[in-house]
């Protein structure tokens, strides 16, 4: 009796204990360094967001992913979906490498009309076009080893197959010739193919995503060029009744506080070629901590990005040990005329509102010396902090731990600059430049301050000025930072802080 008694409770147990662990498929999500609100990896290595398409009520994302190290290593294509831009679900690994190479970064795209016939049954595919590395072709020294691609899906991107033919697009003997973005242009009834080739982009079309025409180039004496041209992206915003296209480039190095980042170009797209508005070089992001990034495909006007929260300069050696590395915040871009000129402007998805516990609110708070998490209780997990002055003058936030290691993220009036400081920030010595402070100008004509910072365990991300002021930076403190203050040289009338915790997004 008593055996099988001891049985039927361990069955019960396993039953339990398989049901839970079905539930939580994510994994436990509990390590140290874990962000709590990012999408990252239940294991393993990841860089930039491929793929990134909406269909049928949901978000794809797809990432360059090597599911045998921590390390970079033969490129798959992992594949994530979020139904709310907020909670994420692991999906089977979609695409491998093969005899044409490693899967290198790349988008996807619904073909509605189903263009490239690839759609049976009247099931609409989703096509995914991306660079084949042919690592044999790097290794011996030739220079046309990187060619475009294309895979398809009938059952709303679970299961890819690759096209036959591939690839679809032949390297012309340019050595870093990678990660189309492709989208429909409307106008020309035609696909758009927006492609990094070395220190330029180059446009194509295709009625069909498989026969494509170089139609222009762009860049070669335009913007920053103190690295190789990457991961680009191209798209309509709308402002004012007017149509302002951007095209999004990933430069690394050559960002403006080292290493990788992405810079922007507002213009005119007419099909065929894009026609800057501006000469000068501008960076979505100022913090060092935001490459790669794009906009998910088929959104209609509403364009969402979402960047690979590192930099080339250490994300191989970064402290963690089970995963490497975490994307940004999902973020939503709009232009606004700043002095007559396009600004792009970022600022973090609504949705993520959702997340939002208890709010603390405080009014013409002093902010000589402010001890918030004092009046809030001590930062446990991640946590959205947004104040707002009528006027501008130096600010510091700090946040620490009792160990005395600390980031600082601030505004100089004197220089009109931002920073953000991880120069004591505890683990930094895996890398020689890591241990810095950051700047970013502060890009706008109004006098107020409006900030929000979200905290996460391992980033902190800035929004100032309406979202046109931006920077994101990761951390790695020994023990969790569990206090916030807020500093200034002056008698700095802030008109009101808020402070809430955000809810994991693994729990
Ligand atoms: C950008 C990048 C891409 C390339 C991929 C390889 O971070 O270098 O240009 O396709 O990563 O993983």
């Amino acid at each position: 009796m008593k055996t099988i008694l001891t049985q039927l409770v361990s069955l019960a147990v396993l039953l339990i204990s398989t049901g839970a662990n079905s539930q939580h498929r994510t994994g436990a999500y509990n390590e140290t360094h874990r962000p709590q609100i990012h999408f990252s990896p239940e294991a393993h290595w990841m860089n930039d967001p491929n793929g990134m398409v909406f269909y049928n009520n949901t978000y794809h994302l797809f990432y360059q992913y090597y599911p045998d190290s921590t390390v970079w290593g033969p490129m798959h294509w992992a594949h994530a979906t979020t139904k709310d831009l907020v909670h994420w679900q692991h999906q089977p690994v979609a695409l491998y490498p093969d005899s044409l190479g490693y899967i290198f970064s790349g988008s996807a795209v619904v073909d509605l009309n189903n263009t490239s016939g690839f759609g049976r049954n009247g099931k609409i595919p989703l096509v995914a076009i991306f660079t084949h590395h042919e690592p044999k072709g790097e290794k011996a020294g030739k220079n046309d080893y990187q060619n475009q691609s294309i895979a398809y899906s009938l059952d709303n991107g679970t299961t890819w197959t690759k096209y036959a033919d591939n690839p679809v697009l032949k390297n012309p003997g340019i050595k870093d010739f990678r990660d189309p973005k492709v989208s429909w242009y409307e106008p020309t009834k035609k696909w758009i193919m927006t492609l990094a080739t070395l220190d330029r982009i180059t446009f194509y079309s295709s009625p069909n995503l498989k026969d494509w025409a170089k139609e222009s180039e762009f860049g070669k004496d335009f913007g920053g060029h103190g690295g190789v041209w990457e991961c680009p992206d191209l798209f309509p915003l709308e402002y004012k009744g007017k149509q302002v296209w951007v095209l999004l480039v990933s430069i690394n190095p050559g960002g403006p506080n080292g290493g990788s980042a992405t810079q922007y170009f507002t213009g005119q797209f007419d099909g065929k070629t894009f026609t800057p508005f501006q000469t000068d070089t501008r960076w979505i992001d100022y913090g060092p901590d935001n490459y790669a990034g794009v906009t998910w495909s088929n959104t209609g006007k509403r364009k969402i990005f979402l960047g690979w929260m590192s930099n080339w300069q250490y994300a191989n050696v970064v402290p963690t040990e089970k995963w490497r590395s975490a994307m940004t915040v999902p973020r939503d871009l709009a232009v606004e005329q700043v002095g007559g000129k396009y600004m792009l402007r970022s600022t973090p998805v609504p949705e993520l509102e959702k997340l939002a516990g208890k709010p603390f609110t405080f009014t013409n708070v002093d902010a000589g010396n402010y001890h918030l998490t004092a009046k809030t209780g001590k930062l446990n997990g991640p946590a959205r902090l947004r104040f707002s002055a009528a006027k501008m003058a130096d600010f510091s936030v700090v946040l620490s731990n009792d160990a005395g290691e600390k980031i600082v993220v601030g505004y100089e009036k004197k220089a009109n600059e931002y920073y953000f400081d991880r120069t004591s920030a505890g683990k930094t010595n895996f890398e020689k430049d890591f241990a810095k402070r950051l700047i970013a100008p502060r890009i706008t004509t109004q006098a107020n301050l409006d900030v929000t910072l979200i905290i996460d365990d391992a980033s902190v991300e800035l929004f100032a000025d309406n979202g046109l002021s931006v920077m994101t930076g990761i951390f790695f403190p020994n023990t969790p930072f569990t206090n916030i203050h807020i500093q200034s040289p002056t008698r700095f009338n802030l008109k009101s802080v808020k402070f809430q915790p955000l809810k994991s997004i693994w729990r």
